[in-house]
């Protein structure tokens, strides 16, 4: 019997790489119970294609219900599109990560992008570009032209077809992110980081953009004063993210640019097999955030089941939830701690790795971190 303040945490291993990373998670999470007294439970449901094949379901009830109980969701992978033809549209979309994200409203999507020292010659930017870069993603997760209506494609009297999908934002949803993040770069400064915030649309180009722009400057300008604060059009941004990564400290953007513009950020780490997220809902009468973590790489079902993935992005979405759900501080960063004794050990998974180095399996890669958190 679970004790009263006892966390449940949600294991959703999902599809492709997905169940072999979340192995990892698994064994971290049980040394994080079993030598650290952390007060978690921990369940798991199986998720996407493995959710259809024993339950002829995406998203069972049961599963729903899980889902609503946990504390956390801790996510692993979700497979493609085409792995899915075989399901109606209707089913699919039950059980999509998107309606995930949307029905548990987790609005606020936490990407940090962190150079770690002793991954340097695995991004593929100049070592002096990528040093000491220490910024976070705010990307809006459950509005914009992911959710937009109209959506759909219909056919059209010439035999052609017309594909429409809407980029909408009310200022409610525009508001809520950028609060936020100007409450992020506040924290951010107080740890002696900079703590400043860009802001990032299409202003020059989009109604909803310049609205965007609008919202932020007046959320900031009435509640965050004392908060820098910088408007960046989408495109400069992506260029200034490889050009001089260091000038950012906290960037919000809407759901389509923070998609676009992590996974460019994500070359900075030398690898998207290295970047954590957290999706965060707005606070509840108990000052809880309902939370789902998951590493943003995809589901990679070319290396699905062969112990190649690096597990290190889902492990480190989960020293974020002991930081965020568990409000163990201490416990994240020791965990960041003994992945970085792990990487400056040279210690490196495929994707990591130089040409011809030797590599560890993802079981290896977990092994070495579980045994590094003994002796951070
Ligand atoms: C991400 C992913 C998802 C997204 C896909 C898998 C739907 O790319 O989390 O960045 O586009 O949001
Ligand atoms: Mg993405």
């Amino acid at each position: 019997m679970p004790v009263a303040n006892t966390y449940r945490l949600l294991i959703l291993p999902g599809d492709g790489i997905g169940p072999e990373v979340m192995g990892e998670v698994r064994k971290v999470a049980e040394w994080f119970r079993d030598k650290r007294r952390a007060p978690i439970e921990i369940r798991e449901r199986p998720f996407g294609m493995a959710s259809w094949e024993r339950y002829a379901s995406l998203m069972p009830d049961e599963t729903w219900a899980e889902i609503t109980a946990a504390d956390a969701v801790l996510f692993g992978a979700v497979g493609s599109l085409d792995q899915q033809a075989k399901i109606s549209a209707a089913d699919r979309k039950k059980g999509s990560l998107l309606t995930m994200r949307k029905a548990l409203d987790v609005f606020a999507n936490v990407r940090p992008i962190k150079a770690n020292a002793a991954l340097l010659p695995a991004s593929s930017l100049k070592p002096e570009v990528v040093d000491g870069v220490d910024l976070v993603f705010v990307r809006e997760l459950t509005a914009g032209v992911y959710f937009g209506e109209p959506r759909g494609v219909e056919k059209l009297a010439d035999g052609g077809e017309r594909g429409v999908n809407t980029h909408v934002y009310t200022s409610a949803e525009v508001e809520r992110v950028a609060r936020f993040a100007f409450e992020l770069a506040r924290q951010r400064k107080a740890e002696g980081k900079p703590g400043h915030v860009h802001s990032v649309d299409k202003a020059n180009v989009m109604e909803a953009g310049a609205m965007w722009r609008r919202v932020v400057q007046r959320v900031h300008d009435a509640e965050f004063p004392d908060v820098a604060l910088h408007h960046m059009l989408a495109d400069n941004c992506a260029m200034q993210l490889i050009r001089w990564p260091r000038q950012f400290d906290v960037i919000v953007t809407d759901n389509l640019f923070g998609d676009l513009l992590s996974d460019c950020g994500a070359m900075i780490t030398g690898s998207l097999g290295m970047l954590p997220s957290a999706s965060l809902s707005a606070k509840d009468a108990h000052g809880r955030r309902r939370a789902l973590y998951e590493p943003i790489h995809g589901s990679a079902p070319d290396i699905a089941g062969k112990s190649l993935a690096n597990p290190l992005a889902a492990i480190l979405s989960f020293a974020m939830c002991l930081r965020e759900t568990l409000g163990q501080a201490d416990d994240a960063a020791t965990l960041e701690r003994a992945v970085d004794k792990v990487l400056a050990s040279g210690a490196r998974t495929a994707d990591l790795a130089t040409k011809g180095a030797p590599t560890l399996s993802t079981t290896g890669m977990g092994d070495a971190v579980v045994t590094a958190l003994a002796s951070v």
